[in-house]
C-alpha cells in the first residue's frame, strides 16, 4: 500500500470507529427483581451478566456496543413487569430484553413481545408453556419439569413408597408438583397428600406439621429459590421432620449452593435434581467458580441463576456478533433456534422446535465438602428437553 492509500485507509477507520452513524449501539432491557423479599435470585442472574460482559464485551465486533438497561420488576408482580416492558420497548426502543425471574412476569410480557417483534431471552421462569406464548421467546433457564418429573421416578425406584408434596400457590409451584407426580405415581409411588402454600409472606410451619403428620417416607418442596428456600428448610428442621425420618426432596432451588451454609445441617441429605451445581464436574466450571470468585469474593459461590444470566448474555453476544450489531428479530430468533454452548453446567442447547433449553439433569445430595455444605452430584441424565412439552406433545 502507498502512502497515500495508507492514510486514506487510517482515516476510514477514524471515522468509522468515531461517527454516530457506523457505529453500532445494541439495546437491550433486562427486567429482573432487584429489590424486595423476592431479590435474591436476580442479584445472583445479575452477576452473572455482569461477569460475562466483564469478561466478553473485548470480543464484540468493531464499532458495536451493548447498552444494558436495567429495571427492576420488584418481584412477582405481573402489572410492573408488563409497565417495563411496554416502557423498555416504545420508550427505549430496546432491540432485545432479557431476564425475568418470576413466571407471571413472563406471562404478562409475553404479548407485548409478540406484537412488537422482541426478542426475549428468559433466564430463570419456569413454568413450561411460557416458551409457547410468544414465537420471540427463547429460555436459557429451566422448566420446572426439567427436575421433578425425572427426580419423582428416581425416588419412586429408591425405596421411597409415600410421599407428601408442598409448593408455593403459583404457576411454577403446581407444575413441580404436578411432575413430581406423575414420575413418582407411573413408577409405582404413592402420594399421601399435597399442600400449596402460599407465594406472599408465607408462615412454613404449619404445613411442615401437616406434612409430618401424613407419615411420608418423603417430602418433596418447591418453593422459589432465595431466602423462601432458606425459611421452609428452616421449618423443616424445627417442626422435626428430620428426626421423624421424613427424606427432603425437591428441585434444587430448595438447596441452592449460595444459601446451603446459612440453612445449616439440617440441609444434609437432602436429595435434589437440577441443572447446575456449584461442586459440578462440567469442564468449563472450575474456571467459571473461579471467575465468579475474583469478581464477586473468595466466600461466594455461583448459584444457578448466576449460570442462568452469563448463559443467556452468551446467547446474547453470540445473535449480536453474527448480526454484526443490527438485529432483526426474525434472524435474531433464527439463530437462537439451535443454539449451542459449553455452559458451566455442561453443554446446552436452545431446541430449535420448541425455543426451550435442552440440557443435563444432575442427581444432587447435600455434604459437607471442604467445611461447606455442597450439592454433590451423583448421577446425569444427560440432555433433557422439557417432559410436559414433550409428554403433551406440544410446542
Ligand atoms: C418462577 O417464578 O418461574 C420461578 C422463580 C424461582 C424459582 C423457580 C421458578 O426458583
Amino acid at each position: 500500500m502507498n502512502a497515500r492509500k495508507l492514510i486514506a485507509a487510517a482515516i476510514a477507520v477514524a471515522a468509522f470507529t468515531a461517527s454516530g452513524a457506523m457505529a453500532q449501539t445494541v439495546k437491550v432491557g433486562i427486567i429482573n427483581t432487584y429489590s424486595g423479599p423476592f431479590a435474591e435470585p436476580g442479584e445472583l442472574m445479575d452477576r452473572g451478566i455482569t461477569l460475562y460482559m466483564k469478561q466478553h464485551e473485548k470480543d464484540l465486533p468493531l464499532g458495536v456496543k451493548i447498552e444494558l438497561i436495567k429495571r427492576d420488576d420488584t418481584g412477582p408482580q405481573p402489572d410492573v413487569a408488563k409497565r417495563l416492558a411496554q416502557e423498555l420497548i416504545t420508550r427505549d426502543q430496546v432491540q432485545l430484553l432479557a431476564g425475568i425471574v418470576y413466571t407471571p412476569n413472563a406471562m404478562a410480557i409475553a404479548p407485548l413481545v409478540t406484537e412488537a417483534k422482541v426478542p426475549l431471552i428468559v433466564m430463570n421462569a419456569s413454568t413450561p408453556v411460557i416458551t409457547m406464548k410468544s414465537p420471540y421467546i427463547a429460555r436459557v433457564s429451566f422448566t420446572l419439569w426439567h427436575s421433578s418429573y425425572p427426580l419423582g421416578q428416581w425416588a419412586a425406584k429408591h425405596d421411597i413408597k409415600t410421599a407428601y408434596t408442598a409448593v408455593s400457590d403459583y404457576a411454577p409451584g403446581a407444575d413441580a408438583e404436578q411432575a413430581f407426580i406423575k414420575g413418582f405415581t407411573e413408577s409405582g409411588g404413592q402420594i399421601v397428600g399435597s399442600v400449596k402454600m402460599p407465594l406472599q409472606n408465607p408462615d412454613f410451619a404449619p404445613y411442615m406439621q401437616k406434612a409430618k403428620d401424613a407419615k411420608p417416607a418423603a417430602l418433596f418442596v418447591f418453593v422459589p429459590a432465595g431466602t423462601q428456600a432458606i425459611a421452609v428448610m428452616k421449618a423443616f428442621g424445627d417442626v422435626g421432620l428430620k428426626q421423624a425420618g421424613i427424606k427432603l426432596i425437591g428441585p434444587g432451588d430448595i438447596t441452592t449452593d449460595e444459601g446451603l451454609d446459612a440453612m445449616g445441617d439440617v440441609a444434609l441429605d437432602v436429595i435434589t435434581m437440577l441443572h447446575y451445581s456449584a461442586v459440578g464436574k462440567a469442564p468449563g466450571n472450575a474456571a467459571f467458580v473461579k471467575a465468579y470468585q475474583d469478581e464477586f469474593g473468595k466466600d461466594q459461590v455461583p448459584a444457578f441463576e448466576v449460570v442462568q444470566g452469563y448463559d443467556g448474555m452468551a446467547a446474547i453476544f453470540d445473535v449480536i456478533k453474527a448480526q454484526n450489531g443490527k438485529i432483526d428479530p426474525d434472524k435474531t430468533m433464527d439463530l437462537l433456534k439451535g443454539w449451542k454452548y459449553d455452559s458451566a453446567r455442561g453443554p446446552i442447547m436452545i431446541d430449535p422446535e420448541t425455543r426451550d433449553i435442552v440440557q443435563n439433569e444432575y442427581l444432587r445430595k447435600v455434604e459437607r465438602v471442604n467445611g461447606h455444605l455442597s450439592n454433590v452430584e451423583y448421577e446425569t441424565i444427560p440432555m433433557v428437553k422439557d417432559p410436559w412439552k414433550a409428554l403433551n406433545k406440544q410446542q
